[in-house]
């Protein structure tokens, strides 16, 4: 079988899809609201999703590895979380003003994340991560923020910069030059040529902001060492350290990468999981930062940093099915997080065996319930950073994301990490496998 027949195979089963696609070409730009949600030839549509699958407008089935950009940590519309939606949504989805779910999940948040002293919902990670930057240039009353190269932390025009591949290129019109003016790119995972960097710039020096695990740029976790030495900087210098844990938190550990680590951010940002499958940002820290947000301490305009929330900041359906989720992991976080971490383990083992018995250099990176596969070529032979990646065969994963999609039923969003939930289960690991040895065989990767 050739990579055509998958291709012509997916389109005999997703008509419906396809004449969706076409309508939605003329509504949206490219069709999509979210760009990464484009993949060719046409996205399928969705009907229903539940556990781990995805049911399509053609009665297709897809078990589900992108699982809503990895926020989805017990499945599509687990019972708990789907009841307490239910319930909340007759009494109300949106008051507008304070309700008691948002004090409840707060403090689980305080509880649970090491160094979340106080914090503030928004509705999305990309506004969490601006007002985190917002409090760091507030609070030092210095203005560059240093981020990674490839680092993703969401479209807001602070840190839309040195995101895509060639990195050094602006990303696109739209964006000034002067945007990107106090914005330093430091190398992900070496700590040296960042350090050199951060010297020439330490005395302006607001913040660094990094993910613990790359996630959009390719699923590499950070070094233990690289995190410790860039927060020891930041100490150092004057700067704040904020750990961006919209992917992370919630996900590697009950704590998140803060508690794996063992590290001591001044602010972290979390989004995803926390929101229970509903819009969610957070930013949170210590006491002494976060207060320049409060309006009631500084009345003077010039005294606050100017931080939202937005319209649906605090949604009475959002803290619910948030408090819901992190309830439900609190109490079964030994069986949760052992049961993901194993799957995610015995993935990355099974397909690297998988891809070197049949020749095909490889390297599948991640860790804990999170991998993703990335064929080497002669331009990169390890993958340590967004560069590696870019330069690895993008179009091979490619292939190989949308073979899965054609004739096994199994979704990842094509070229990008996949995730386990709680709904997934060993057997979902064999058929990731044995469906993978298929598709070596047939060749539709060459
Ligand atoms: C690490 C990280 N930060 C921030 C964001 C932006 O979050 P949102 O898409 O909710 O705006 C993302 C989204 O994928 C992310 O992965």
């Amino acid at each position: 079988m050739t990579f055509d027949d998958y291709l012509a195979n997916y389109r005999r089963k997703t008509s419906k899809s396809r004449r969706l696609f076409d309508r939605a070409c003329k509504v949206f730009p490219g069709g999509i609201s979210h760009n990464i949600r484009f993949f060719e030839p046409y996205p399928f549509f969705v009907d229903a999703a539940k556990g781990k699958t995805l049911h399509d407008v053609d009665g297709n089935r897809y078990t589900d590895y992108w699982m809503g950009h990895w926020a989805l940590i017990l499945g599509h519309s687990p019972p708990n979380v789907a009841n307490k939606l239910a319930w909340q949504v007759k009494r109300g989805t949106l008051y507008g003003t304070v309700n008691e779910a948002s004090v409840k999940l707060a403090e689980t948040i305080q509880q649970l994340v090491p160094s979340a002293e106080m914090l503030r919902f928004s509705s999305t990670g990309s506004e969490a991560t601006m007002y985190a930057t917002r409090l760091a240039r507030a609070k030092t009353g210095r203005r560059v923020i240093a981020k990674v190269i490839g680092g993703w932390h969401g479209f807001n025009t602070t840190l839309m910069q040195s995101v895509n591949y060639p990195f050094e290129v602006d990303e696109g019109p739209g964006l000034v030059e002067e945007d990107g003016q106090f914005i330093e790119s430091i190398p992900f995972n070496d700590l040296e040529g960042s350090l050199k960097t951060l010297e020439t710039i330490k005395d302006d020096l607001a913040c660094v902001i990094v993910e613990p695990l790359l996630g959009g740029a390719g699923c590499i976790p950070a070094q233990k060492e690289y995190l410790e030495g860039l927060q020891e900087f930041c100490k150092r210098a004057g700067g704040l350290f904020i750990l961006d844990e919209i992917v992370t938190g919630f996900r590697l550990s009950i704590q998140g990468a803060t508690g794996t680590y063992r590290l001591d951010p001044d602010l972290i940002t979390l989004g995803k999981i926390v929101g229970g499958g509903m819009p969610i940002g957070v930013v949170c820290g210590r006491r002494e930062i976060m207060s320049l947000a409060d309006p009631v301490l500084n009345k003077d305009k010039q005294a606050r940093c100017a931080i939202g929330g937005g319209t649906f900041s605090a949604n009475p359906v959002t803290m619910m099915a948030g408090l819901a989720t992190i309830d439900y992991l609190k109490r079964n976080k030994e069986r949760v997080y052992s049961k993901i971490d194993r799957l995610g383990a015995e993935a990355r083992q099974g397909l690297t065996k998988i891809f070197s018995e049949n020749k095909i250099a490889c390297e599948v990176t991640g860790t804990g319930s999170v991998f993703l596969t990335h064929f080497l070529s002669n331009k990169v032979n390890k993958i340590t950073n967004a560069l590696d990646v870019a330069l690895s065969n993008r179009e091979m994963l490619s292939r190989y994301h949308r073979a899965l999609i054609a004739s096994y039923g199994i979704f990842f969003l094509p070229t990008k990490m996949g995730a386990f939930s709680f709904a997934h289960n060993v057997q979902d690991v064999k058929n990731l496998l044995s469906t993978t040895s298929k598709i070596v065989e047939s060749k539709a990767l060459a």
